[in-house]
């Protein structure tokens, strides 16, 4: 199977962007280190990232066909967008939502979820750890179901 790993805007920038609080790997360490973690369950990645909603959207409808599961980290699409929301909705499979901060210790703003209306499981607070903590829950979830 394969996991879609979908990363929202300015995930780009991991590794310079506010480094004291979403650490010095860049997306593409995360990536690598994705696809090793996925590659032990015998699952591969799709691992993408984009900083316009439309194109998350677009992505996930990709997955409809194409996908055994969906790793997202939406970033601030997840505290404004219904429109992710509603695209989730029409996914079947396991989906966990990933946050690299733990922002239930930050802004006001960041405490709520459009995307853990769906998200089977959520984890905050990580690192980019949480990465390949969702791939392995996602690697079980998919095993239970087959
Ligand atoms: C984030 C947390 C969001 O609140 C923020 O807008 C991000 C990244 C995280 O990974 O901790 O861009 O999703």
């Amino acid at each position: 199977g394969t996991i879609y790993v979908l990363n929202g805007p300015n995930l780009n920038l991991l590794g310079k962007r506010q480094p004291e609080i979403y650490g010095s790997e860049t997306l593409a360490d995360v990536e690598a280190a994705a696809k090793a973690q996925a590659g032990a369950h015998g699952l591969t990645i799709r691992f993408l990232q984009s900083n316009a909603e439309h194109q998350l959207i677009d992505w996930i409808h990709e997955a409809r066909d194409n996908a055994a599961a969906i790793v997202i980290n939406p970033a601030a699409y997840t505290h404004t967008s219904v429109a992710i929301l509603d695209a989730l909705n029409t996914f079947d499979g396991p989906v966990i939502e990933v946050h690299i901060s733990n922002v239930h210790k930050r802004e006001e703003f960041r405490h709520h979820s459009f995307v853990s209306l769906r998200a089977d499981g959520v984890i905050a607070g990580c690192g980019t750890q949480g990465y390949l903590l969702a791939i392995d829950r996602v690697a079980r979830l998919i095993a239970a179901a087959d």
